[in-house]
């Protein structure tokens, strides 16, 4: 089973690109060059991206076309970055954001989790498999739309 579209009715087949590693937090994932990031940390369960700096709330995909601040992570060491709309590209370097820094907030309950979404068993995950998050604070939906909290 997966957990991309394979077929959309009105979009069709989406194209991929080869199949390529980079790291989210230290951990080896997959995704298909040249598709957002957000996608391929979709398809391997991500769903918290970074954590609010005043309130410290989760954060994830919201608008996916680069209007909201939702997705935003550290990319190659680079803070504020959309993930849904900046395409994968191997070797990416891919971390949460903590407000705008990598260093997750000693205040955060389950934050561990986050860290480590995917799984407890550091395997790198492809992005064809279907990996589901695997605590229900990893699979905290983001809350208002682009709200800092
Ligand atoms: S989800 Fe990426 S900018 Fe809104």
């Amino acid at each position: 089973m997966t957990s991309r579209i394979e077929n959309h009715p009105i979009l069709g087949e989406p194209e991929k690109g080869q199949l390529v590693s980079f790291t989210f937090d230290g951990r080896e994932l997959e995704g298909y060059e040249g598709e957002p990031i957000a996608m391929a940390l979709k398809a391997a369960g991500v769903m918290v991206h970074r954590y609010t700096s005043k309130k410290h709330e989760p954060r994830g995909i919201f608008c996916a076309i680069g209007r909201c601040t939702d997705c935003v992570m550290i990319v190659n060491g680079v803070p504020n970055t959309r993930t849904c709309i900046t395409p994968l590209e191997a070797g990416m370097t891919v971390q949460t954001q903590y407000g705008v820094s990598a260093e997750p907030f000693d205040s955060v309950p389950g934050v561990v989790n986050a860290v480590s979404p995917v799984g407890a068993t550091g395997e790198s995950t492809t992005a064809s498999e279907s990996a589901q998050p695997t605590t229900a604070s990893a699979n905290t939906q983001p809350a208002a739309a682009g709200q800092e909290a």
